[in-house]
């Protein structure tokens, strides 16, 4: 889009709403025009900065600016044209549209037949909550748990504010829970608890965040394969996604249920905050760096990301009075840290950076989650109507149609599904014991690059250590198989992969290049184990199983032959991919001796007020999708910020 089609876009919205005509007074197209100082300058209008942004304006006095290298897309209202974003049908509609992406190729992967990775993160207002597949998890207990005892080396889960006690109100705020329609919960047998979940309507000014919400139709073969894991022993099932538990559940979509279009940190955020003076945006702009006086931060130095003529070299100064709060993402947070001087020395000297605070580990401890690609198909599914009567029954399909385009009810009111398993490895793997002594015994150094820096490996080893009582534990979900309700089953998810990549600086020409990124896939020898024991358990569910046998699956991908782990791990290198687009841990919420990033409250450590509030602050991934896991951080970090540690946790 062009400027001046952007400039026609927001006169038309200033015209046509008028509710709304306010708005276009605090949203920028160019630095230059804003104003000289903020109290707070958001880094990245994504999906935790945009909550960040909307909590620290909610007062009507605290002055932020967002500066957001993405546009603002048509608003998402059914009068809108932003198909793209809005649409959840199938829920894959996001990625549609390129301008909407980042475009960054990975290095080739070693282990994966020299491959290269598309990374994929939303660039616009909204970030990749704009994007994403309205997946609405939250992981288990002991994944946040996990989190604090990284500060706390004692076993008391209560020695942390970072724990899932800590996390709960936070995960209540972040969302509007809005309760399947009493038909579907009743006929698909769905369960949900909504002691776990926050109310509609109870914000001060009666608007609400992001919703949590339902489809109005499930497919019966979903139930069928949930009820299908009770021919498995000790399958645990979970009556609310919410609950913290490793089992299989049903789980909501991040969906308006009113408008049954995508809910996200735009709609969710910036729009109730888009009316406050206090709040700015701008859009279609860079940080480059922040800019300090010392180690204080004193603002940000922004460029237009298309500029006009005469622009090119033009480089904004915006002051900032309180902090700087990066929130760019798993993969650009550690590229403007480090295009800021603080990162690895020896990276930064070598890209022509002064270093100002030698900091190890940012870009370093870079996770994602490993999508497993088997393929099953059932020759006798005899549960319709499925998602294959789309395609093979037309009279199924035109009924679909009508349903949605009367009521906006139906199938296509579905985006990927909402069931799933999350299963702890000792119910997975019979060699649960065996692979959780391999990874306490290994060399963790020989699983990172050469060089690494002493305080890097010391992080890694605790994690490896944490991870390896996980893999022992019922806690902790390594396994997820998506259901579909169809006679071909859904990608398997590695939740807890011990591999670590790295996000740096291209050092020939580092503010002009994107970010180099390595997902470093199957680094850690065990991960091979740990994901082959994830496809054998999917054979025993679909192949050794009473209650699928009649369904008659044939084994596609990998196939019979592939038995050994020395023969998995051929096919995981032609076959994986590294990334669930849940880029995390590049700025890891650590203490500085474990190659931290950030401390307990999310500061960077060696500076005055700089935070960073996004997935890369996660130390470890969580088990389960990342999207819900940020929007609790961020309003966790929204009270860190306004109000400091909660009671008795006074910092040391
Ligand atoms: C295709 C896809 C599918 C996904 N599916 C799911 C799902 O179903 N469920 C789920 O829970 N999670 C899902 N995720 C992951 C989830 O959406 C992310 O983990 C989460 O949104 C990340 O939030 P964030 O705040 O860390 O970053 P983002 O939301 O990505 O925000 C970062 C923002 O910073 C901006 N930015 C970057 N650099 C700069 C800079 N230098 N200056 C200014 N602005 C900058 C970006 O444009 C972006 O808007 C998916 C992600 C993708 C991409
Ligand atoms: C990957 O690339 C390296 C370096 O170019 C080469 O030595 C190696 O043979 C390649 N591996 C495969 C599987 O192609
Ligand atoms: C699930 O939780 C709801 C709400 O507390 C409760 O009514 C229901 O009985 C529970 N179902 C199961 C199977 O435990
Ligand atoms: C609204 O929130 C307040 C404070 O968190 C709580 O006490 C109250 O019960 C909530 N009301 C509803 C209707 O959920
Ligand atoms: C995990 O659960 C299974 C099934 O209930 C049980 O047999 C096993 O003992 C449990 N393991 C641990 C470590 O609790
Ligand atoms: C067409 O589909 C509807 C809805 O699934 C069903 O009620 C009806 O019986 C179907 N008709 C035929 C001819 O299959
Ligand atoms: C649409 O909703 C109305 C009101 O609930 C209902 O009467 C009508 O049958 C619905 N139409 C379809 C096609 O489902
Ligand atoms: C686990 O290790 C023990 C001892 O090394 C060995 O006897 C056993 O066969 C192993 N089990 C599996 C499933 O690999
Ligand atoms: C672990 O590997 C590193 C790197 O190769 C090596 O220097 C170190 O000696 C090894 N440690 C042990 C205990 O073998
Ligand atoms: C780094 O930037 C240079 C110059 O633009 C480019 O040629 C090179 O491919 C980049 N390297 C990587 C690994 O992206
Ligand atoms: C299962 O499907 C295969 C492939 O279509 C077929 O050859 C076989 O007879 C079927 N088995 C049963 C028990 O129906």
């Amino acid at each position: 889009m062009t400027r001046l089609t952007i400039a026609v876009t927001l006169l038309a919205l200033a015209a046509t709403c008028s509710a709304r005509t306010h708005s276009a007074g605090n949203l920028f197209l160019h630095a230059r025009d804003v104003d000289e100082q903020y109290d707070y300058i958001v880094v990245g209008g994504g999906t935790a900065g945009l909550t960040v942004a909307d909590r620290l304006t909610e007062d009507g006095e605290t002055t932020v600016l967002v500066v957001e290298y993405g546009e603002l897309s048509a608003l998402t209202t059914r009068l809108g044209s932003d198909d793209s974003i809005k649409t959840v049908t199938g829920g894959f509609a996001g990625i549609s549209d390129p301008s909407h992406l980042f475009t960054i190729q990975s290095l080739p992967q070693t282990n994966l037949a020299n491959r290269t990775i598309a990374v994929v993160a939303g660039k616009v207002v909204g970030g990749s909550s704009a994007v994403n597949a309205m997946m609405t998890i939250r992981g288990t207990v002991d994944d946040y748990t996990r989190w604090g005892q990284f500060f706390h080396d004692d076993d008391d889960d209560e020695s942390s504010h970072w724990s899932w006690d800590g996390l709960l109100p936070y995960f209540k705020r972040a969302l509007t829970f809005a309760p399947p329609g009493e038909a579907v919960t009743k006929e698909a047998g769905i369960t949900f608890d909504t002691a776990f979940w926050g109310t509609a309507g109870n914000d001060t000014d009666g608007t609400t965040p992001v919703y949590a919400g339902w489809p109005s139709f499930q497919y019966p073969g979903t139930t069928a394969q949930i009820e299908a894991f009770r021919g498995i022993d000790g399958v645990p099932f979970v009556n609310d996604s919410g609950a913290g538990e490793a089992g299989v559940y049903w789980y909501p979509t991040f969906m308006d249920p009113t408008l049954v279009e995508r809910s996200y940190a735009r709609t969710g955020h910036h729009d109730r905050a888009a009316n406050r003076e206090n709040y700015h945006l701008v859009t279609g702009s860079r940080v480059l760096r922040v800019v300090f006086d010392g180690t204080t931060a004193t603002g940000v130095a922004v460029v237009p990301v298309s500029p006009e003529d005469g622009d090119e070299a033009t480089e904004t100064i915006v002051g900032v009075r309180k902090e700087v709060i990066i929130a760019a993402g798993g993969i650009h947070s550690p590229q403007v840290l480090q295009l800021s001087g603080i990162g690895p020395r020896e990276l930064l000297e070598s890209a022509g950076i002064t270093t100002l605070v030698d900091l190890p580990g940012v870009g370093q401890n870079f996770q994602d989650h490993p999508i497993l690609r088997p393929a099953f198909t059932y020759n006798n599914f005899p549960i319709h109507p499925n998602p294959q009567d789309l395609i093979l029954d037309a009279n199924f399909s035109a009924w679909t149609d009508t349903l949605w385009n009367t009521n906006r009810t139906g199938p296509k009111s579905l985006a990927t599904g909402n069931a799933a398993a999350w299963l702890p490895f000792p119910i997975i793997s019979p060699r649960a014991l065996n692979l959780s002594d391999a990874l306490t015994t290994q060399n963790h150094s020989l699983s990172l690059p050469p060089n690494t820096h002493p305080t890097v490996l010391a992080g890694y080893r605790a994690q490896m250590l944490s991870l390896a009582s996980a893999l022992a534990s019922n806690g902790t979900a390594f396994y997820n198989l998506i259901l579909t309700g169809g006679a071909t089953n859904g990608i398997v998810v590695d939740l807890h992969p011990l591999s670590r990549g790295t996000v740096n600086i291209n050092t020939t020409d580092p503010f002009h290049t994107s970010p180099v990124v390595d997902y470093r896939a199957l680094s850690n020898p065990l991960d091979v184990a740990i994901m082959a024991d994830l496809i054998r358990f999917t054979r025993r569910y679909h192949l050794s199983n009473p209650l699928t046998a009649d369904w008659n699956a044939t084994e596609v991908s990998p196939g019979e032959a592939t038995q050994t782990d020395e023969e998995f791990e051929t096919y995981f290198a032609e076959s994986i991919s590294p990334s669930e687009y849940h880029p995390s841990g590049t700025c890891a919420m650590l203490p500085r001796e474990l190659g931290g990033v950030v401390d307990e409250e999310l500061k960077v450590y060696g500076l005055e007020g700089v935070r960073v509030v996004d997935a890369s602050v996660f130390p470890t991934l969580v088990g389960g999708n990342t999207c819900q896991p940020v929007y609790a951080v961020a309003e966790k970090a929204a009270d860190l910020i306004r109000f400091g540690p909660p009671e008795g946790y006074e910092r040391a």
